[in-house]
């Protein structure tokens, strides 16, 4: 197979149906529907009832993905699952491969990406490259969490912010460069430095959770809200005037900013320091909170469907997560109906 680009060619996406409202929290929790709504944007968030699993959410969304994009769950119909996660199914296996044999997908590859709130662009960058090395026609790359199973309910720093959802596109070889949905260009970065901003402590080979540890709650999720907020403005603009500077796009071009939906603030500081306006900005997370590696592709499949997204428009994608980890993709939007 020759080298050819991947393109963007079926969006999915899925919510768990139980809504917890911003009065919801505050009648368990030392908190208001005004700080939540002034600090973050967020009104409501999705999650998971018990049972259900990160994998129940991403199947949802791949099927999804795959009948907007004209396909049958079968075999044959991509040649891998990628599938981006923080709350994967097990520690061990992946979650992707059951995902793959759940859609019916036959024996194809598939494989979990770690990379946290940025883990939907790492995997479309990795997804990219296979097609574009000649690997796969197709691949169904997806987001999906459960971050209500990995927060401390009782910590109003987090619980009031992370929801549960997935969403799924479909990649596939493009005849050439021009094509709609075509990823025109990739930037991802990372800093090790700063890990602990973001982390569940315990759990890893590092600190290994067991009954009766001095920190039983080191299971959870802690974030350093202040200083991630001004890494994710800082590295977003950065990695977004990289990848639009490698494709010869201006800030001024670019039609849509669909950024990580962590909070409405960011989303705005990011708008400014690019110098592209606020109002171009796709703003999703007030119905569902931030969810993590399922943002990028909630937020489009939105987008997609209000018709805010048209096809032809400039797009650009960015991300922060945990690692720390960040990312851009910039693409033309394709023709493409959301399911
Ligand atoms: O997804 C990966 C990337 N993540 C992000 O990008 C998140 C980035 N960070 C943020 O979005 C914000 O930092 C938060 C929304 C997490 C927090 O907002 P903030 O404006 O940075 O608030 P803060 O942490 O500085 O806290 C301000 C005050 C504190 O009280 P004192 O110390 O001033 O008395 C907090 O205890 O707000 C208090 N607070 C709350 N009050 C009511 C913190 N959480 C809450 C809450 N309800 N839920």
């Amino acid at each position: 197979m020759a080298y050819r680009p991947a393109a963007l060619m079926g969006l999915g996406s899925y919510l768990p149906p139980w809504v917890i409202s911003n009065e919801d929290l505050a009648a368990e929790l030392d908190t208001t529907d005004e700080w939540i709504t002034t600090r973050t944007g967020i009104r409501a968030r999705h999650r998971v009832s018990p049972g259900t699993s990160t994998g129940d959410l991403a199947v949802e969304a791949g099927h999804r993905a795959l009948k907007s994009a004209g396909l049958d769950a079968e075999p044959g119909a991509v040649d891998a699952v990628v599938l981006a996660t923080t709350t994967p199914d097990h520690p061990c296996p992946a979650t992707a491969p059951d995902v793959a044999a759940r859609l019916g997908l036959g024996p194809i590859g598939a494989y979990d990406i770690s990379a946290v709130c940025s883990g939907f662009l790492y995997a479309l960058a990795t997804a990219s490259a296979q097609i574009t090395a000649g690997q796969a026609e197709r691949i169904l790359v997806i987001g999906a969490e459960t971050y209500s199973t990995i927060i401390n309910p009782a910590d109003r720093t987090t619980s009031v912010i992370f929801g549960d959802g997935a969403g799924a596109v479909v990649l596939a070889a493009a005849d050439d460069s021009g094509q709609p949905g075509v990823l025109l260009g990739v930037d991802l970065g990372s800093d090790g430095l700063h890990r602990d901003l973001i982390s569940i402590p315990a759990g890893g080979s590092r600190q290994r959770s067991t009954p009766g540890e001095p920190d039983p709650d080191g299971r959870y999720f802690t974030m350093q809200g202040k200083k991630v907020f001004a890494a994710a403005v800082a590295r977003m603009a950065e990695s977004s005037t990289s990848v639009l500077d490698s494709i010869g796009w201006t800030t001024e071009s670019v039609d849509h900013l669909v950024g990580h939906q962590a909070n409405a603030r960011i989303l705005k500081a990011l708008a400014k320091q690019l110098g592209i306006p606020e109002e171009r900005a796709v703003v999703h997370l007030d119905r569902v909170g931030n969810t993590s590696a399922a943002s990028i592709p909630l937020a489009l499949a939105h987008a997609a469907s209000q018709g805010t997204l048209t096809p032809g428009s400039r797009v650009l994608l960015t991300a922060f997560g945990g690692g720390l980890t960040w990312g851009s993709v910039a693409l033309t939007w394709p023709d493409v109906t959301p399911a």
